[in-house]
């Protein structure tokens, strides 16, 4: 280890955050980008499901809510491609990744939503699921990233309690919307578990995310802790989990679940989802409908610059 490196991994030991012009290595840098840009695209795909459902929201209330959780899901783009923009990566060149397929975004989002309870559980499972994870992210190393979440987590708690409130109230409703509920879990329940990402021991960039503290919690840790926080909540909404294995383990004071399919895990990534061509399709149109946005931006910064130049 070089002196630069050993000085690096004192600070991380001592919980010191890690900042933009510090010294660190290489594989820190390169981890970060590849994690928080995918964190970043992950935010604005995720737009694309619930988007759809905008013209259809069965109230004006409803469709308020929806707008603003959608409208939250930009901001966090933009707060996370800003703090991966401090690590000497350009906007540009990470759209580039995210259009050309080099980046990836979560899988989850590549499955259609397909009635309107599909609003609720996407907030309760997705976005409960991305709770999880982004509460640990909030103690991340790399201080842009730790201050961003900080933000972020507070509006993700408004975006569950709205989608499990929406479950509420279908579940109170009539029969047919309870089994719209019913049926919007069955879809839902299985993608949501692999958000967290491969098995420990087949996530091969653990190991170093951990020691760098960039992982506060592994994969299955927050899986773990995600499924004992949903199952009393699914049965308050007196909703079935599609999971036959699924018990609760008194000696390890944890849920045992069911195998995870991770073929068709490891399908959707690879994109054979039923929605990655369209997301992405939709996404490259936003990025060129916007061009006229960005031209306009930079000439009037441009201009800007010369009157501040000239006086
Ligand atoms: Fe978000
Ligand atoms: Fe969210």
């Amino acid at each position: 280890m070089s002196e630069h490196e050993i000085k690096f991994q004192k600070k991380i030991d001592a919980e010191v955050k890690i900042e933009p012009k510090d010294w660190m290595p290489e594989a820190y840098r390169k981890t970060l980008i590849r994690q928080m840009s995918q964190h970043a695209h992950s935010e604005i795909v995720g737009m694309l499901p619930e988007g759809n459902w905008v013209t259809r929201a069965p109230t004006l209330r409803r469709k308020l809510i929806l707008l603003a959780k959608i409208q939250d899901e930009a901001g966090h783009g933009l707060y996370l491609y800003s703090a991966t923009e401090t690590l000497g990566i350009s906007r540009d060149e990470m759209t580039n990744q995210l259009l050309t397929g080099k980046a990836k975004y979560s899988s989850i989002f590549n499955y259609p939503s397909l009635s309107w309870a599909d609003m609720g559980t996407i907030g309760w499972l997705v976005d409960g699921a991305a709770i999880m994870n982004q509460v640990a992210l909030q103690r991340t190393s790399f201080g842009p990233y730790a201050r961003a979440m900080v933000r972020i987590c507070k509006e993700e708690s408004f975006h569950q309690r709205q989608g499990y409130e929406l479950l509420i109230k279908m579940c109170q409703g009539a029969p047919i919307q309870k089994q719209m509920a019913q049926d919007s879990i069955n879809r839902w329940w299985w993608p949501s578990l692999m958000m967290f990402g491969p098995h420990d021991a087949d996530s091969p960039h653990t190991g170093d995310s951990v020691k760098w503290k960039i992982k506060r919690k592994t994969n299955d840790e927050l899986r773990q802790a995600f499924i004992d926080a949903t199952v009393p909540q699914a049965e308050y909404l007196g909703l079935t989990i599609p999971d036959p294995d699924l018990k609760w383990n008194k000696e390890r004071g944890h849920y045992d679940f069911g195998p995870i399919d991770w073929d068709e895990f490891w399908s959707v990534v690879k994109g054979n989802g039923v929605c990655n061509k369209q997301r992405i399709k939709d996404r490259t149109k936003a990025y060129e409908d916007g061009a006229w946005v960005r031209e306009a931006a930079s000439a009037y910064a441009k201009k800007k610059k010369k009157t501040a130049v000239a006086n």
